[in-house]
């Protein structure tokens, strides 16, 4: 690749997005935008805040106010919260699905968008999520979208569980995100898509290897 352009990857919860665009940034030495981390993070203050955001005036404000610490490296972001690190509790369950919910609301969306871009104004970004190549960054250089079989991507999110307590049986890992699917492609603002010019990537079989060696390609650097 000639300049340092933008690279986006979409696709569902358990496709590989995350670690093949960690990888892809540190291959590029771009950045790493892990855009559902700012889903979380506004889920995450909701919460600590105990609001109750139905309401989208309550919403707009909170959102005014919210400001956390936002420093991105290849690896992903790390997120300070009224100086407290938040990166871990980003991933707990509730996070999870309220972060799910809140992602169907404009002025959310609209919050994340803001700060990607801004972000990614100087291009070197590798942004990861569900509407990178199709709302946030539709003008990038190469647009990757990830998608593996349900009950892979349900096995592969129990295994992240490993070590942390009780994991899901894979049934109820499967529902939970075939829910969250169901969401993420229904909801109004964004709808998660395949962006007409990417490169889509079965990883059903596919080892995290695999799929680096295939985006590399595909970006013109191997
Ligand atoms: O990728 P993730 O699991 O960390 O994302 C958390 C939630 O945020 C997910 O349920 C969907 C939402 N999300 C989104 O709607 N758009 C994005 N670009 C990234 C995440």
């Amino acid at each position: 690749m000639g300049s340092r352009g933008i690279v986006t990857i979409d696709g569902p919860a358990g496709a590989g997005k995350s670690t093949v665009a960690r990888l892809l940034a540190q291959s590029l030495g771009y950045l790493y935008l892990d855009s559902g981390a700012l889903y979380r993070a506004v889920a995450w203050q909701a919460r600590q805040l105990g609001l109750d955001l139905e309401r989208d005036s309550t919403l707009e404000e909170f959102l005014a106010d919210f400001a956390p610490e936002l420093t991105a490296d290849s690896r992903g972001f790390h997120l300070v919260i009224d100086g407290v690190e938040v990166s871990q509790g980003l991933r707990s369950p509730e996070a999870t699905r309220e972060s799910s919910r809140l992602a169907t609301r404009p002025l959310v969306r609209r919050w994340v968008k803001d700060r990607l871009r801004h972000l990614g104004a100087n291009g070197g970004v590798v942004a990861e999520g569900r509407d990178q190549g199709t709302v946030v960054f539709p003008g990038a250089a190469h647009k990757f979208y990830l998608s593996a079989a349900l009950a892979t991507r349900a096995e592969r999110r129990r295994r992240e569980w490993q070590g942390e307590g009780d994991a899901p049986s894979l049934v109820d890992m499967m529902a939970d995100i075939a829910a969250r699917d169901l969401r993420d492609e229904t909801r109004v603002e964004a709808p998660l898509r395949v962006p007409e010019d990417a490169c889509v990537i079965d990883t059903t079989d596919l080892s995290i290897e695999a799929v680096l060696k295939q985006c590399l390609a595909e970006i013109g650097v191997l």
